[in-house]
């Protein structure tokens, strides 16, 4: 139950990194953060974290936050799965560093089965929505887990403005093709451009975010800038990175990994321990940082929140 647990800034002092010190100094009157012990972490973390100026200063928390301990923001920059940018885990923050094109106009169209379609500019796109932090654990598929703090707002919002209609039963989602700006897409690994989809119930659940940043900053390339999904009680690759196309339909979409391996990824793909992948067991994770594997959670521990969407259907079979 990660409902109404302690905010971020009730965290005691050594379950926090420098860099989250930073970040909420405000909150942080006493910090005096220490750092986890760099033998047990990857290189990546055992690097000196650079602190730019957070963007989102108003940061609050949901109520849906955990207290777990945050994953180190070098980490979360810099072990990374974006295929357009390479299909190994270090690529996508050495590739991505200038994506995307800041001189050209990032534009996320709105259309299919809803009567408010629309082409929007990002700005337009979420100005009207009030940002606010909120802390997912964050899950992928290879067997690593993550906890990050996120900055977005729910897609439910975005979706109630696009006001679809009774054939709406699916949203899909798109990433940009450019094989100009994303280099990999130049390789046929997957069937481009990467598509997603949500069933609506899922997509409007309060849970299931539009990421803009994490960390209190603008998300970075490799974390799929300018705008993301984020849906926490699913593995990883359900979140879609650099979102150009949201549309309502009324079949379920086929998304890019259905397509690569439809007996490896179902569409549904919640996070389940007892719903092993063909190649690998899911029922232990590791937590980027951490040594120890742990026990993987049903519905990543947010069972309460979202269990009642799949009432009656048979989780082995719509995996
Ligand atoms: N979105 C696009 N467009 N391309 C991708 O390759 N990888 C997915 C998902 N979204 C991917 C994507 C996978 S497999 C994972 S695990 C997460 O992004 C990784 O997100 P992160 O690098 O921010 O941790």
């Amino acid at each position: 139950m990660f409902i109404g647990k302690k905010r971020l800034g009730e965290m005691p002092a050594n379950e926090i990194t420098d860099h989250e010190v930073y970040l909420n100094r405000r909150q942080f009157l006493n910090g005096s953060a220490t750092v986890a012990t760099a033998s047990l972490l990857p290189l990546s973390m055992a690097h000196a974290e650079t602190s730019p100026e957070p963007t989102f200063l108003d940061l609050k928390q949901s109520s849906f936050s955990t207290d777990d301990k945050l994953t180190s923001y070098d980490s979360v920059t810099t072990y990374n799965n974006f295929y357009e940018f390479g299909t190994d885990k270090a690529s996508p923050a050495i590739l991505a560093t200038k994506f995307p094109d800041k001189s050209k106009p990032w534009r996320v169209t709105i259309e299919g089965e809803g009567d408010k379609p629309g082409e929007y500019d990002y700005d337009d796109l979420i100005r009207p929505f009030t940002l606010e932090e909120r802390i997912y654990r964050f899950r992928c598929v290879e067997g690593w887990s993550m906890v990050i703090p996120w900055v977005g707002f729910p897609l439910a919002d975005l979706i109630k403005r696009a006001q679809p209609n009774s054939r709406a039963k699916y949203v899909e989602f798109t990433t940009l093709y450019d094989p100009e700006q994303m280099p990999g897409q130049s390789r046929k690994v997957l069937d481009w451009p990467y598509v997603e989809g949500l069933r609506i119930d899922e997509a409007m659940n309060p849970l299931t975010l539009l990421s803009v940043g994490l960390y209190g900053q603008e998300l970075l390339g490799q974390n799929g800038a300018p705008i993301r999904l984020v849906v926490p009680w699913k593995y990883g690759f359900k979140s879609i990175k650099s979102i150009v196309n949201i549309r309502f339909v009324e079949e379920m979409p086929n998304s890019a990994w259905m397509k690569a391996g439809p007996r490896e990824y179902g569409f549904y793909s919640n996070v389940n321990p007892d719903v092993d992948h063909p190649r690998w067991s899911q029922s232990r994770e590791r937590r980027l940082g951490e040594f120890l594997k742990r026990k993987t959670e049903l519905y990543n521990g947010y069972e309460e929140q979202v269990a009642h969407l799949y009432t009656g259907m048979d989780l082995t079979k719509n995996f």
